[in-house]
């Protein structure tokens, strides 16, 4: 498009049923801030549009378990994640969210004006009804044994063992997956957007006129547009998310991914009431979505089909969605527990938001899905962080404190190899434009690092330390050039490390310039007096980072513990290798909590001969470990001893799950003598 009047830029709104951590940063909102700090830089009119997703299943299924409302559920997690938004500097114009008033009126209009246009088709149909909960149940919600594979585990829409797409009723022996129940079918009707009415547009609109968009995201839809685009439901029957707003639809909500998009333009609305048209019918505007890999279709395909359906919206301009952000080889897994958790890092780093922003950047899953390691983090910090821009900066504001009493030098006389230097400024500022307005952020970040790279061996090739006994008028000018690529650094660097800005906007004693000084020789006065020198980045030392990689081992550890599936069925075996499990009953004599760690408990057994330590993955079904004192169990008494966060543990205790997942502990119905075999 020609040069955009404004900008409207979104991030995927995230689900409000848990907090977020390093991999929904990577791969959305540290880009979308990138490109947002960049463009108010610029001076550009741009609003960055955030807020919380709020319905959906997941929310409704969260509430069920924890036996609260679904408004409690993301009534505390909003909170939580706006508050690590705002730790990690995401400048959101707004972060609100999808239960608002505003947004239920928006998303409901929207849907009356596509039903009242005839938009829409009504289809009848049966679905899975949960009896015991009294729901339908969404695909993902029914289990059963794939029809390809055998997998006993396989979910209502697809079967993770074998990959196979499923639709729930080719699952064998199906499952409610809330009630555990079996469900029944129930006729219903919704009502559906006929994408496949829609593919000529998307033929013309992606694969014709967007081939400039990201590899990955043009692959996608390439692909969803030559399976041929079916029509998709855009209700359900449930009773949390905004109400079908016509008459006989009576215990049916808007589907969560028809809401939550709109969610955008709620924000906008919610942001500028007056303006907020400018930004969404306005043909001049620029719409940029910035979503995860998983996000694809809806904001390519199927968001972009209601707009269209509406007839009053602008399209998205580009969708630069990034891949997945690994976690030390695995994928990062809320159930799992694997994942580094922002509000967690920001009490083990305190102060260092930057430094992730810095890491997650330089290590973006841009093209492909990429490794957060503890010990990338490190070396980023350490080897370039540190040595390369903190270096730098340190190194010339000590000197002009040392040489100058802390003021700005005059340039005096200039060799060429100086010009050669400042040359280099506006060629770096260019490159990092470039990078960003194509979407390469970690490209950018390299382009503005290698500003500070300029800095350093500008510095160690001039070396005004040697010279301040024989020619100070050189000096002089040497630490000048050098304080004003600190100040362009300032330019630079902001986008990407908003706190650390601030400290050396406050080192220079400067306020913010705007992207157009950037490349300016002269951003600092002569005699200007400058603010104290301190570092702008400490080195990172291997204890901390041993410490966060010994978190992650534990995690697999509690997570092996709790791995054993007791419903699964076992191919039988014969006596003798049953009888190789030395199943005893022993009394606790004490039993408590392990520190830091949310699931295991530390249980002492007196197993008729002395007492033993067993760990066991159980601490969130006993929230009062103590109250256990006294109570006869079941344990393995010859399973191989382990070491778990620097314990032994000697055994295995036995227990069951409730229907809620809980663990219950199993015990002789009457006390026997402690260390009787079972069997
Ligand atoms: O994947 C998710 O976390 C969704 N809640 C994203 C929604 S993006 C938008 F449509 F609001
Ligand atoms: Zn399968």
């Amino acid at each position: 498009m020609n040069k955009p009047k404004r900008y409207l830029i979104t991030s995927a709104l995230p689900y409000a049923n848990g907090p977020i951590h390093i991999g929904h940063l990577a791969g959305v909102y540290v880009p979308a801030d990138i490109y947002v700090r960049y463009l108010r830089s610029k001076g550009e009119d741009v609003v960055f549009i955030g807020g919380s997703d709020e319905h959906g299943v997941p929310i409704t299924i969260k509430a069920r378990k924890e036996g609260v409302k679904p408004q409690d559920i993301v009534d505390k997690y909003h909170a939580v994640i706006k508050k690590s938004f705002e730790d990690f500097g995401i400048s959101f114009d707004i972060y609100s969210r999808t239960t608002s008033k505003i947004h239920h009126k928006t998303a409901s209009d929207f849907f009356k004006k596509l039903y009242d246009n005839g938009k829409f088709i009504k289809k009848t149909s049966e679905q899975y009804y949960d009896e015991e909960a009294h729901q339908f149940l969404a695909d993902r919600y029914i289990t059963g044994i794939c029809p390809h594979c055998g997998n006993e585990n396989a979910y209502g829409d697809q079967c993770e063992k074998c990959g196979s797409a499923l639709s729930p009723m080719e699952l064998i022996n199906p499952h409610s997956a809330i009630s555990g129940s079996m469900p029944s079918l129930r006729e219903t009707s919704h009502w559906y957007l006929p994408l496949n009415e829609y593919e000529d547009f998307f033929k013309e609109w992606i694969l014709q006129n967007h081939k400039d968009w990201k590899t990955n995201v043009y692959g996608q839809c390439k692909s969803w547009i030559d399976l041929g685009l079916q029509p998709r439901a855009v209700s359900r029957d449930l009773n949390w998310g905004v109400p079908v707003p016509v008459e006989g639809a009576q215990g049916k909500v808007l589907y969560v991914w028809f809401d939550a998009p709109i969610g955008y333009i709620s924000n906008t609305i919610e942001l500028c009431p007056d303006k907020w048209e400018k930004y969404w019918k306005d043909a001049e505007t620029k719409l940029v979505h910035f979503i995860g890999k998983d996000n694809i279709v809806f904001h390519c395909i199927v968001f972009p089909a209601m707009l269209k359906a509406h007839g009053e919206y602008i399209l998205p301009d580009n969708v630069p969605a990034n891949e997945f952000l690994n976690l030390e080889g695995d994928k990062l897994s809320t159930s799992r527990n694997w994942a580094v958790w922002l509000h967690e890092y920001l009490e083990e780093f305190k102060g260092k938001e930057d430094v992730l922003r810095y890491a997650l950047c330089a290590n973006a899953p841009e093209t492909k899905d990429n490794d957060f390691t503890w010990k990338d983090f490190q070396a980023r910090n350490n080897s370039e962080l540190v040595a390369i821009l903190g270096n730098f900066v340190n190194r010339a504001l000590v000197l002009t404190a040392k040489y100058f009493d802390n003021k700005v030098p005059a340039i005096n006389q200039t060799t060429a190899y100086d010009s050669e230097t400042l040359a280099e400024i506006p060629k770096i500022k260019q490159n990092i434009e470039e990078s960003i307005e194509a979407y390469r952020f970690r490209e950018a970040l390299k382009e503005t690092m290698s500003l500070a790279r300029l800095g350093n061996k500008y510095l160690a090739d001039t070396e005004p330390w040697k010279l301040a006994k024989t020619d100070m008028s050189r000096v002089s000018t040497i630490l000048s050039i050098s304080l004003q690529i600190c100040a362009n650094l300032t330019v630079a660097i902001e986008p990407f490390m908003p706190f650390t800005v601030q400290k050396l906007l406050k080192m220079l004693n400067i306020s913010q310039y705007k992207w157009d000084s950037f490349g300016k020789p002269d951003l600092l006065k002569t005699g200007e007096a400058l603010g104290k020198a301190e570092l702008l980045f400490d080195k990172i030392e291997d204890d901390a980072i041993a410490k966060q990689i010994q978190k992650l081992l534990d995690t697999k550890k509690a997570n092996e513990l709790n791995s054993y599936k007791p419903n699964a069925v076992k191919p039988n075996i014969a006596f003798a290798d049953f009888m190789k499990t030395d199943i005893r009953a022993g009394v606790v004599t004490d039993c408590k909590k392990v520190p830091k760690s949310d699931k295991l408990l530390q249980f002492t057994i007196n197993d008729g001969t002395g007492e033993r330590t067993i760990l066991s993955g159980i601490a969130q079904s006993y929230p009062s470990p103590e109250e256990l004192i006294g109570t006869q169990v079941c344990f393995v008494a010859n399973f191989e001893p382990r070491k778990i966060l620097g314990m032994m543990s000697e055994g295995m205790i036995l227990s069951v799950e409730d229907a809620d997942g809980k663990s219950v502990l199993i015990r002789p119905v009457r006390e026997v003598t402690n260390g009787t075999a079972i069997g």
